[in-house]
């Protein structure tokens, strides 16, 4: 007995003893507090923070310091819901928060400001709305700031970019108005300043420049205007400047030429304007430089073809003027250059067949003449070659046949002539051709679709001879075909392999014989046209075609009675069933020779 009531005192001292040293301390409680609003939490944590602990040093998600004080809170992408929780603000230990990639909603709480020693606030990937609270510019020690992927709205005030030791700032994506404030140049120690895609207006302010530490600058998709300032030509350390899509006028500073590391410059889509400056040849890091749909004007730089380590320039849809300068052939790296919708004249210079790594060229819509150099068809890298509405005359040299990458190629409207090389497409993958409106003689390659990848073969309006390849007519992958107004005879091979042909017209030829039955394969192709060729026989192979929404068969000589599924087709579009005198619509057997449409 006396052993037993030992042994009860001794159990309760214990529990005692349990109770009075198992308490959770104060950060544990809050986070309790925290986890307790909440609305989705995955048990992996639910099941880690327990009550019972004394400290929620080992909990998911927590780390501490000696003193059990919660130093960081790290529940990136863990699925959480609800509001972040004001009573965050008692963890004032805390460097480090990184709750992003949930999906936190609400307001960011201005209370976070109590936690004053905090270097890393990571809230991006959530829902939270609202403004940034003015509150945050208390946080003095705040190194990462990153609240990108949000719903934030409001102003960025000018008190936060004053926070002394601001690196990484991210704000992108969100729906962030006003402008950005003056004391973005208090930033002296930012490496990172993202503001892309919000709705941000007004001027950059000079003020950038001093901001010496600067590495990328990320201002995209907003409504800033005015000029670019001169001043981010101070930023030597800057290797990312991205201010597409925006409202910026004047010329580009030629002060960006002193930019020494600068690998990234995207201008496009303002309304820059003047020229080019011959500078930026200088800005020697320079990988990828693009200007699309500006207002540019005058020559292109030769001082570009100082820069050795470009791999793409495009400046299309501007209005650039003068020749191609010989001496972008230096730029040894270039693999895109596109210089479309410009007013660029004169010869393309052959010594863009250095350019031994080019991919994709794309000189289309400018007043280029003269030949397109043989150094460029030997391009081993050449995938695309895209010259359309230009001047260009000459012909395809026998290299062409060499270029194993390539996929598409469009000459249309310019004056190339000559035969089309025989061996185009063996050993490559051509996707696309479009060589309307030239004078190609000669006859169709038969190896266009070697690769199985042909989605589009034009060759219209040309002086092409014989008959369409029997290989183009089992180009399983064949999407368009036109090849109207040529020379092309013979008969039409089978398409019965084609199930994704949607469009062909080769309508003025002098293609004969009767339509082939296989066409009734191409069962979801909406239009044929067939016109003014030398068909024979009757229309029923169409007829067996239910996809068809338009189709001429005028000027050939069929004969016999229009199948009654074309007849929708006869009355919406007469003329297109003209001109086959022996074609009739209820053919009455007897009197087959005088019944005409
Ligand atoms: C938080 O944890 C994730 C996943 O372990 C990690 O990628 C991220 O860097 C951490 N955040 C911080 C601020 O340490
Ligand atoms: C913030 O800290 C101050 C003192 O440092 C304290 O008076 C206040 O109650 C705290 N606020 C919150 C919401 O924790
Ligand atoms: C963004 O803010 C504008 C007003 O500045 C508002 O009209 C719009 O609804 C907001 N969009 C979103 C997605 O919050
Ligand atoms: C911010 O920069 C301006 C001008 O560069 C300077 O006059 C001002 O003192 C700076 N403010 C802070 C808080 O550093
Ligand atoms: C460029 O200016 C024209 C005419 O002033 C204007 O219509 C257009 O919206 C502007 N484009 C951009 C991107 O600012
Ligand atoms: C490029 O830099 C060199 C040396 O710094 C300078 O002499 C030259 O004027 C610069 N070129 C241009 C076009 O600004
Ligand atoms: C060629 O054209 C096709 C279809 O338009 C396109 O998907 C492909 O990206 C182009 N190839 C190149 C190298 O640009
Ligand atoms: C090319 O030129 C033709 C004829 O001049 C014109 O109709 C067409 O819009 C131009 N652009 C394209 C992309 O075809
Ligand atoms: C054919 O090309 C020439 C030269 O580019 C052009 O002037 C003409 O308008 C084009 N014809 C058609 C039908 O597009
Ligand atoms: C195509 O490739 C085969 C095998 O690599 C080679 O024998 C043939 O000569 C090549 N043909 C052409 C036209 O390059
Ligand atoms: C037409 O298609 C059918 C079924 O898709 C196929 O069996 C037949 O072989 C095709 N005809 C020809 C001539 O390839
Ligand atoms: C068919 O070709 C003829 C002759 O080129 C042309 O007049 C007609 O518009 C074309 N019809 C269709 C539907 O493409």
């Amino acid at each position: 007995m006396q052993l037993c009531l030992q042994n009860l005192l001794l159990l309760l001292c214990f529990s005692c003893f349990i109770c009075t040293f198992s308490a959770l301390n104060s950060d544990g409680v809050t986070l309790l507090s925290l986890l307790s609003h909440w609305k989705t939490v995955p048990s992996s944590i639910s099941s880690s923070w327990k009550a019972s602990d004394s400290t929620p040093c080992s909990w998911v998600g927590v780390g501490c310091d000696s003193s059990n004080n919660v130093l960081f809170l790290n529940l990136s992408g863990s699925g959480i819901s609800g509001e972040i929780g004001h009573e965050i603000s008692s963890l004032i230990h805390l460097k480090t928060i990184d709750l992003s990639l949930n999906s936190f909603s609400g307001n960011i709480p201005s209370e976070i400001s109590n936690c004053s020693v905090l270097e890393n606030l990571e809230l991006s990937g959530n829902k939270l709305t609202g403004e940034i609270p003015s509150s945050l510019k208390n946080l003095k020690k705040l190194q990462l700031f990153s609240l990108f992927d949000n719903l934030l709205s409001g102003e960025v005030s000018e008190s936060f970019f004053q926070l002394p030791n601001l690196q990484y700032v991210f704000l992108n994506n969100n729906n962030l108005s006003g402008s950005i404030p003056d004391s973005v140049g208090n930033m002296s120690k930012v490496l990172l300043l993202y503001l892309r895609a919000n709705q941000l207006s007004g001027e950059i302010p000079s003020s950038i420049g001093n901001c010496l530490k600067l590495q990328e600058l990320s201002l995209e998709e907003n409504h800033l205007t005015g000029a670019l300032p001169e001043s981010l030509g101070n930023l030597q350390d800057l290797i990312y400047l991205n201010v597409r899509t925006n409202r910026f006028v004047g010329n580009i500073p030629s002060e960006l030429g002193n930019l020494n590391n600068l690998d990234f410059l995207d201008l496009s889509f303002n309304n820059l304007s003047g020229e080019i400056p011959p500078s930026l040849g200088n800005c020697s890091s320079l990988s990828q430089f693009a200007a699309l749909q500006n207002k540019l004007v005058g020559n292109i730089p030769s001082s570009f073809g100082q820069l050795s380590k470009l791999e793409v320039f495009n400046f299309p849809q501007n209005q650039l003027s003068g020749k191609i300068p010989p001496e972008l052939g230096n730029c040894k790296s270039l693999k895109m250059l596109q210089l479309f919708s410009n007013q660029l004249e004169g010869e393309i210079p052959s010594e863009l067949g250095k350019l031994t790594n080019l991919q994709d060229l794309q000189l289309q819509e400018n007043r280029l003449t003269g030949e397109i150099p043989v150094s460029i068809w030997k391009i081993p890298s050449l995938q695309e070659i895209l010259v359309y509405n230009n001047s260009l005359s000459g012909q395809i040299p026998l290299e062409v046949t060499e270029l194993k990458q390539l996929q598409n190629i469009s000459l249309f409207n310019n004056f190339f002539s000559g035969v089309i090389p025989q061996g185009l497409g063996i050993n490559s993958s051509l996707i696309q051709l479009d060589f309307t409106n030239n004078s190609f003689s000669g006859k169709i390659p038969p190896n266009l679709c070697f690769g199985k990848k042909l989605k589009v073969l034009i060759f219209g309006i040309n002086k092409l001879e014989g008959s369409i390849p029997s290989e183009v007519g089992s180009c399983t992958t064949l999407r368009r075909l036109i090849l109207k107004e040529n020379k092309l005879t013979g008969s039409l091979p089978e398409f019965a392999e084609n199930p994704n042909l949607l469009f062909m017209n080769i309508a003025d030829n002098s293609i004969r014989g009767e339509i082939p039955s296989g066409l009734a394969n191409l069962t979801s192709i909406p239009s044929i046209n067939l016109s003014s060729n030398k068909f024979t026989g009757n229309l029923s192979v169409l007829g067996n075609i239910c996809s068809l929404k338009e189709v001429n068969v005028s000027n050939n000589d069929f004969s016999g009675s229009i199948p009654e599924t074309l007849l929708n087709l006869v009355k919406s579009s007469p003329p297109s069933f003209a001109g086959n005198p022996k074609l009739c619509l209820t053919c009455p057997p007897s009197k087959s020779s005088t019944c005409t449409v």
